[in-house]
């Protein structure tokens, strides 16, 4: 039976017709359905991106990789490479004429993409004003639970080599 406290049907309800009490109702049950499917696949997507770097393929390290040369970066520059064979982003930073140090270029806080700034002499993250110690990647201000993770670097005449980790084969 319709509601006669609603205004007249159109035309094309009647060849479609809908209660629309019905239609506007949702019931506890629904709602119920509604936040089980909604936290259940935002709890399934924090799953997924906690153990990505985990299903991610390591990098096949067997032999050292060349990221530059030494002449390439100048002394407080800064060069960003991606690990050949995976999706890691890294930064390769000389510290001095002859110490480098590279990093996975992700903040440890939300993974926002951090950059070394040769002015302060320390690495930066933009997204909540935290920083890091070039040669050790520190925590030093902010946010982040961690330092950064380090790759360690290897500097030979003919370059600047990754000589392991990504991530984890050490050394
Ligand atoms: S994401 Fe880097 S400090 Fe928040």
């Amino acid at each position: 039976m319709a509601d006669e406290r609603l205004p007249a049907r159109p035309a094309w309800e009647t060849d479609f017709p809908i209660e629309r009490v019905e239609a506007q109702h949702v019931s506890r049950r629904e709602f119920a359905k509604y936040l089980v499917v909604v936290s259940g696949g935002m709890t399934l997507g924090s799953a997924v991106i906690a153990v990505k770097d985990d299903l991610l393929p390591r990098a096949a390290l067997g032999t050292p990789i060349r990221l530059a040369g030494v002449d390439d970066i100048p002394v407080g520059g800064m060069m960003q490479f991606t690990v050949p064979g995976t999706s890691l982003p890294g930064i390769l930073v000389r510290v001095d004429a002859t110490t480098f140090t590279a990093f996975e270029q992700k903040c440890t806080h939300l993974s926002c993409a951090v950059y070394y700034v040769p002015n302060h002499q320390r690495i930066e993250c933009p997204c909540h004003n935290g920083a890091f110690d070039v040669r050790s990647g520190a925590v030093i201000q902010g946010p982040a639970p961690r330092g950064l993770h380090r790759f360690p670097v290897e500097v030979r005449a003919d370059g600047v080599f990754l000589s392991a980790d990504p991530k984890t084969g050490a050394t």
